[in-house]
């Protein structure tokens, strides 16, 4: 696996690639590698001829300063990693790379931003995109691979391809959990070891919801959750929501829905985790 610093470097590699035929796959990530991201690479080794994965700890998309310093940095476990994966090429830029001068744009999601993530992170979902955008024209991939455990990254994402047409396949993997059903996430690796068996509640929460979902009403459910929750010390829900899959908009009523995605964000301590889980209604 060769390690690229230089945008102009990773450029001159997809042009040769692409010239010669090669179908490009690419993860991008923010570096903590997990088995969800392995899991997205070797998804792309199988699907495509070259498999790129970034690491870049993106400053744009954190709304809060001690968040970005806090969020864990393991470059050299991750290309440990990224070797047992097949992985071909790993852009790790720095900062003055992808942003040789401070970006202004903005992106306005409209209601797909409005709620939850985008509600709750100011800011969050401009500097994603700016740097989804970047990326996506830097490595050029034919097809890109997302988690689903950011539902509403996803979304986001997707509304980006569609709009700026970007001749790409947006690929969505279910996420990965721990034996105990917490979702994989870089952040994980800040619990200590006490947060660390607490943070499986918002599993258990979002099963509990997924359970009444025919039984009981939306403004029932959300108030079982958040009275569950609170009885967890040093967890503090920040929203849980019932939300359509694809508008991702609250519902007030389930009734008539094929699916719904149930979305929650809480504070294990210090450390802000989200999780999901998508219901089909007619067969789960
Ligand atoms: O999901 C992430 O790790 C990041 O939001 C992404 C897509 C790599 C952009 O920085």
């Amino acid at each position: 696996m060769e390690v690229i610093e230089q945008v102009s470097t990773l450029r001159a590699i997809v042009t040769a690639l692409r010239c010669g035929g090669k179908r490009i796959g690419f993860v991008p990530t923010m570096g903590a590698l997990h088995e969800g991201h392995l899991q997205l690479l070797r998804a792309s080794a199988r699907e495509n001829d070259v498999t790129i994965c970034s690491v870049f700890v993106n400053p744009t998309q954190f709304n809060n300063a001690s968040d970005y310093n806090l969020y864990p940095r393991t470059l050299e476990q991750d290309i440990s990693l990224l070797q047992t994966v097949s992985c071909d090429y790993l852009f790790a830029p720095n900062a003055e790379e992808v942003y040789p001068q401070q970006s202004v744009l903005q992106f306005s999601f409209g209601a797909l931003e409005a709620v939850m993530e985008g509600a709750h992170r100011p800011g969050h979902f401009n500097g994603v995109a700016t740097i989804v955008s970047k990326l996506f024209h830097i490595v050029q991939p034919h097809k890109a691979y997302f988690g689903q455990k950011d539902l509403q990254q996803v979304a986001i994402v997707r509304q980006l391809v569609q709009t700026l047409s970007f001749d790409l396949e947006l690929v969505c993997h279910p996420t990965v959990r721990e034996a105990d059903g917490l979702a994989m996430s870089s952040r994980n690796k800040r619990l200590n070891a006490t947060q660390r068996q607490l943070a499986p509640q918002l599993y258990k929460a979002l099963k509990m919801a997924k359970r009444d979902l025919q039984q009981k009403s939306v403004t029932a459910i959300k108030s079982e959750v958040a009275h569950y929750l609170t009885q967890v010390d040093e967890l503090e829900l920040e929203y849980f929501e019932i939300v359509d899959p694809l508008t991702l908009q609250p519902l007030h009523d389930v009734s008539g829905q094929e699916e719904v995605a149930l979305c929650i964000a809480a504070f294990v301590g210090e450390v802000r985790l989200i999780d999901n889980m998508v219901v089909n209604l007619k067969e789960d």
